[in-house]
């Protein structure tokens, strides 16, 4: 019977024959017997095979790809609960040891960026793209579960949502040429920074939707948190002010948490020890105390602290940091946007847990948000994670047309481009908010991996396009 790994280990019995198809992780033994590690991918586990049929193994080496066919019993050696005594074990594709790069011994996370095409075959990348998967599926069994609507926001716009003019243009115009109205939709038109502007159009009418899909910045920002194409995660709730935004995504990150938890224990028990090994590298200074499960438990069993923009300056202000010249960026005064060295400080020293900011300064957030009664203030927030900084960003909308329209006038957004946002406003407008979700913030946060390049797939960073 064929069988995947993860199902063999599930639901094998002892004593029956299955065929198991995989890679060789690692091969060792003596002229008589020899045990072969063999992942499927399936899961964490590999199933060790053992085998008499010394000349079938001849050229089996890491990273041969190998048919097995045996029976199932009870390991004697530790390390594993069952072994495959091979019948028969016939090789699919061989990976000559002199020139195959995977070999079986630590590799380093920069090597195996550069073989991104062959990483998934190493037990870290497998664990985190597995553990990748599992919270992309819990993402939509979350808002399936809460009646959200799953929504398709488009991937070519016209729109700069975030009005950070980062944007990746999109044309298929001959080189110098320059009239965009001979371009292909006749406009100038890039890849979206985000769905949020189309979502709110479906959350005012089909009530709640979320959005999942790719998302593009061309910012040159060449740090272990941004990527040119990251997955963002965009719900958004109609009938909602901010307090209900902000119990959405906090309940959403425990529930992603608590999901793989659940169902995914064995990755994580590993990436929790490569964590820990990580740390142990570090002087001592630098380490984070922390162990990874430990950490993502107490998430779940935690409050988030919620503080105000104003406090949270506040308290940067009096802090010994600042007095000692410790910031980069001195906070001096009400109005400045926070660093990721000031977020740092308010959730690992100050807080020592995931701190919601709300309630920005309106000249540092986006045109959308809506104006607080201070008319200095907008109804934003931001969650920032130990270790990550900032995850998710999000607000309550401005609903209210004229509100808006001064607003947008105020920041030189066109009307004309955006009069569909503005009908929302005109006809049957109602509060509402949602927030942005970095995937891979969320990713790196779970698998503790340092860096955004290694929990996705393929990274595209600044001068960086393999594969
Ligand atoms: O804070 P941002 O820019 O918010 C928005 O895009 C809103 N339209 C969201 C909304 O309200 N619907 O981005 C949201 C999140 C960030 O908190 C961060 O986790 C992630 O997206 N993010 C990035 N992740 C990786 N690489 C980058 N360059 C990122 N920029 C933002
Ligand atoms: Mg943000």
């Amino acid at each position: 019977m064929k069988f995947s790994v993860q199902n063999l280990i599930k639901l094998g019995n002892v004593d029956s024959v299955y065929t198991i198809f995989g890679w060789v992780r690692s091969k060792r033994g003596n002229k008589q017997i020899t045990f072969l590690a063999v992942n499927d991918g399936s899961c964490f586990e590999n199933i060790q095979v053992v085998s008499e049929l010394e000349k079938d193994l001849k050229n089996i080496n890491t990273g041969s790809s190998v048919r097995v066919t045996g029976k199932l019993k009870e390991s004697k050696g530790s390390g594993q609960k069952y072994e495959l005594i091979a019948d028969e074990i016939e090789l699919i594709g061989s990976a000559n040891p002199e020139s195959y790069p995977i070999q079986p011994k630590a590799h380093t996370l920069e090597f195996l960026r550069e073989n991104s095409h062959l990483r998934f075959r190493t037990t870290t990348f497998s664990s985190v793209f597995r553990i990748r998967h599992a919270i992309s599926f819990a993402v939509h069994k979350f808002f399936n579960e809460r009646n959200f609507y799953y929504l398709n926001t488009p991937l070519i716009t016209t729109s700069d949502a975030e009005g950070a003019g980062e944007m990746f243009r999109v044309t298929n115009l001959k080189p110098g040429e320059k009239n965009y109205s001979n371009d292909f939709f006749g406009k100038e038109t890039y890849l979206t920074v985000s769905g949020q502007l189309e979502a709110e159009l479906g959350a005012l009418g089909l009530g709640k939707v979320y959005t999942f899909g790719p998302t593009f910045r061309a910012e040159n920002s060449n740090t272990s948190r941004h990527l040119a194409e990251f997955w963002m995660i965009e719900p958004e709730i109609s009938f909602a002010d901010l307090d209900d935004v902000i119990k959405l995504a906090v309940e959403m990150i425990k529930y992603i948490i608590n999901y793989v938890l659940e169902n995914y224990k064995s990755d994580l028990i590993f990436l929790n020890d490569r964590a820990i090994k990580e740390q142990l590298k570090l002087k001592k200074e630098a380490r984070d105390e922390f162990n990874l499960l430990e950490k993502l438990n107490n998430i779940i069993n935690q409050d988030f602290e919620i503080i105000e923009y104003s406090d949270a300056i506040e308290i940067l202000k009096k802090s010994k940091h600042n007095k000692k010249g410790k910031f980069k960026f001195p906070v001096n005064d009400w109005g400045v946007d926070l660093q990721s060295e000031h977020e740092k400080y308010l959730v690992e020293k100050k807080f020592k847990k995931p701190v919601v900011i709300i309630n920005y300064p309106k000249e540092i957030k986006a045109f959308y948000m809506r104006m607080n009664d201070d008319n200095k203030t907008v109804a934003a927030m931001d969650i920032l994670m130990p270790g990550i900084g900032e995850v998710v960003g999000g607000s309550q909308r401005e609903e209210r047309l004229d509100h808006l329209i001064k607003r947008m006038n105020g920041m030189n957004i066109s009307k004309d481009e955006l009069w569909w946002y503005l009908d929302t406003r005109k006809f049957g407008t109602v509060p509402h908010g949602g927030f942005g979700l970095g995937l891979e913030r969320l990713v790196q946060f779970i698998t503790g991996m340092n860096n955004i390049r290694d929990v996705i797939p393929f990274a595209r960073t600044p001068k960086n396009i393999e594969f």
